[in-house]
Order: C-alpha cells, then structure tokens, then sequence
C-alpha cells in the first residue's frame, strides 16, 4: 500500500514537473536536417515587367512561410502590436492614420511592392527588406529583445522554421541585430508575395471584360489630358514612381516639406511620392497626411483645389489648359471615380495565402 502511494506520488511529481521539462527541452528542438530551403517562385502577372529582386534576400517557400507568421503575430512588440494592426488584408493592406510626433500619417497599402524602386511617403528607405527595421523603434514595436529571443526559442514552430528559412539554429546565438534583419527580411518575403493583379481594370486590359459607359468615360478622363492622371498614376502598376508636388500646400511645414526631409534639396520641398491607385478606393483617407476622407476630395482637388503657385509645383499641374482647373462636370466627376473603382481587387484582399495562416 505504502509502496503504491509512493508509485502516486512519483507519478503526480512527474505530471507536476512535465510542463516545465518539456518547455525546457523545446527551446532548442530544431532537427537535425540538411538546410535546403526551396526557392519560391514569385508569379509575375501577365503584363508586369520583370520585377527586381535583391541578391541578399531571395524568396524561399520557407522565408515566406515564417514571414507570413510574423507578420500576423504580436511576438515581436512589447505592446501587442503586429504588421497587421497597421496593414489591414481587407483595406489592401492600408490603415487609416497612424499619428507619429504629432503628424498624421496615413498608412499605405501593401501591395505589388516588389515593384518599388524606394517606400514611404518620401522614399525614406531604398531597400523594401529594410523597411521593418524601422518598426523595432520605441514608436512601433519597441521590443526588449532579450524576451524576443527567449519567446522565439519557447515557440512551437518558430525555432524550426528559423533554421529552415535561414539556417539558423539558435536565435539566441546571432546578435540582437542580425536577428532583426532575419525577421525583417522574412517578413519582406511575405510582403513582395502581395500581388495585386485581378481587378476589374485588370481583366479589362486582357480583353476578358468590358466597362460600364461611366467607367469608360472616367478612363477616358485619367488616361487624356482631360483629367491628365496617368502621367503620375499611369502603367501596368498605376505608378510613374516619380516624386511630384501637385500643389497640395503653400506653406511646408514638418512632414510636408516631403522629399526635401531625405535629400535636403530644396527642389524636393512639397514633393512626396506618387503613389499607385491599386485598390485606392480601399485606402482612405488620402494623401500622405489623410487630408482627404473620400475620392470625391480628392477628385475635387484636382479638379479645382490645385495651388498653382505652390513651390516647386509640377508642371503636369499647371499646363495652361489646368490653370483655370480641370473643369469637369459632376458627371465627369462621377465617372471618373466609377472608373477609380474599377482597380478595386477583391480576390487580392481576400486570397487564402495573404491571411493569418492556421
Ligand atoms: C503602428 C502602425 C504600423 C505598424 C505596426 C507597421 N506599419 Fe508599416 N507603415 C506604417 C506607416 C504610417 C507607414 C508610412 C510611413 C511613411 O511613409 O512615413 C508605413 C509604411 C510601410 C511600408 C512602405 C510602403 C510603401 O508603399 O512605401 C512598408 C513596406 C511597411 N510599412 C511594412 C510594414 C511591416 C512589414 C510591418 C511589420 C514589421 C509594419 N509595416 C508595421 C504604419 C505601420
Ligand atoms: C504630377 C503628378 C500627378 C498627377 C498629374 C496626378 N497625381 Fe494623384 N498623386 C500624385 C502624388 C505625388 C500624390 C501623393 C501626394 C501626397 O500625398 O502629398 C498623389 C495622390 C493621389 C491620390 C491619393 C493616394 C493615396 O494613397 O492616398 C489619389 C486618389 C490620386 N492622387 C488621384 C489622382 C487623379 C484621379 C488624378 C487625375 C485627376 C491625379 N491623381 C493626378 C501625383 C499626381
């Protein structure tokens, strides 16, 4: 009897004493497996160019497996905070307005960014892959990276998927900043995976469907000298990637110096980066500061809100047949904003592959 209680009593230490074992063990469970990570084949939609891809980051199955699941976890911030507060799958990726040292922001999508030559509102950052960097600041993340590295090393999957994206089997045995680069560049594997190519504009160009009579005036508007969108919003991408002030502001102040805060040219006061119209009728509000809240401002900005005599205005924006505005109508007004919202995605925000994995 004395002995049975005593086989209890070991057996209830054993249940006590399990979990712990257990996590202890875990921490370094990465088998022990040839590194072969397999190439991942980004799928160049019919009638992009040939993206380019850096040589430091190539994309693997497993690079961008880890990053999708870092970019939906919270395990790297202090405060809860993830890629995905900021960059919503249903608002292509956008968010609103995120205020930082006390300026509006708003947050651009993510989407067909393997295409950029430079990010951010005034091309801050040159390398896509570098952008997360930015997020380990006390305004975004903020982590102590000493607990990253211990809760990477207690998870489940990340220790292995660690190794098999980037051959590393101990996160606790590279520097806290080659560990911020390893989870910044798996994640950017992700983010260059997030291609916008199946609108209705899309289908359109490849002759599988025709627009309505108001979406083809509005074509017709953003793609003539008549509302003269294209030759900032134009291409296969709905970007000219060029730098432009369109005469939003008079006076620069902050934020809306623009380009001029990266390259301290002069020239570059009030220019900002020409963003692409993809999915625009997900991404309000508008412009870089979200002083617009919907495409009737910013359609009524172009039309009659230009500041002609703003510095270093593009001259795309004061042709002599803009300087009295661009004159359209309410109708053409409408139209071309039927037309803006034919470059709405919606197989883009709701693909399988973008959204948290299981
Ligand atoms: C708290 C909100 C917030 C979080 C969290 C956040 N972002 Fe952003 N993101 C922004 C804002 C705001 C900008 C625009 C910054 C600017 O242009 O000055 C931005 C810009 C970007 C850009 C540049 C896009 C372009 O078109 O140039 C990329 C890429 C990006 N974020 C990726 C990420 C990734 C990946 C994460 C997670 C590691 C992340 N962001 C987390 C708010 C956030
Ligand atoms: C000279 C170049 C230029 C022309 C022409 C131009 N845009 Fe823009 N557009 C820009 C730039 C640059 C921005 C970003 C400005 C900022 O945030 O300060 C922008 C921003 C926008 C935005 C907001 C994008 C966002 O993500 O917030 C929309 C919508 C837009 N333009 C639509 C149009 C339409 C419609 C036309 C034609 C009537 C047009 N643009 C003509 C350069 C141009």
């Amino acid at each position: 009897m004395k002995k049975e209680l005593c086989y209890l009593a070991a057996a209830f230490f054993l249940v006590l004493i399990y979990p712990s074992c257990k996590k202890d063990n875990k921490t370094n469970e990465v088998p022990v497996v040839p590194y072969t990570p397999t190439p991942y084949q980004l799928k160049v939609p019919a009638g992009f160019p040939q993206p380019v891809l850096p040589d430091f980051n190539p994309l693997t199955e497993e690079g961008v497996r880890l990053g999708r699941m870092l970019f939906y976890d919270s395990i790297v911030s202090s405060n809860g905070l993830r890629c995905a507060s900021c960059h919503d799958a249903q608002k292509a990726f956008s968010k609103g307005i995120f205020v930082l040292g006390g300026e509006n922001i708003s947050v651009p999508p993510l989407e067909n960014l393997a295409w950029n030559p430079d990010f951010e509102w005034f091309g801050q950052v040159n390398a896509l892959d570098h952008v997360p960097i930015g997020d380990f600041t006390p305004d975004f993340f903020n982590p102590n990276m000493d607990t990253l590295v211990r809760r990477i090393k207690n998870h489940p999957q990340y220790p292995t998927l660690f190794y098999q994206a980037f051959n590393v089997s101990d996160v606790g045995a590279i520097t806290h900043d080659e560990l911020k680069y390893k989870i910044s560049y798996a994640i950017i594997q992700f983010v260059r995976t997030l291609i916008s190519s199946n609108s209705k504009y899309d289908r359109f160009v490849k002759h599988q469907v025709i627009l309505t009579p108001e979406e083809m005036d509005g074509y017709i508007t953003y793609y003539t000298e008549k509302g003269d969108c294209f030759h900032c919003h134009g291409s296969i991408l709905l970007t000219s990637n060029t730098y432009n002030n369109t005469g939003l502001d008079t006076v620069f102040t902050g934020q809306n110096q623009g380009r001029y805060l990266v390259t301290g040219n002069p020239n570059d006061i009030g220019r900002f980066s020409a963003p692409s119209l993809r999915n625009i009728e997900l991404t309000a509000p508008y412009m870089h500061d979200g002083r617009f809240q919907t495409l009737d401002d910013v359609v009524e900005f172009y039309n009659s809100g230009v500041h002609l005599n703003s510095l270093n205005i593009d001259p795309l924006m004061t042709k002599p047949a803009k300087l009295n505005g661009l004159q359209l109508t309410v109708q053409d007004k409408a139209n071309l904003i039927a037309f803006l919202k034919t470059l709405t995605d919606t197989s883009f925000i709701n693909n399988p592959d973008f959204l948290p994995p299981h």
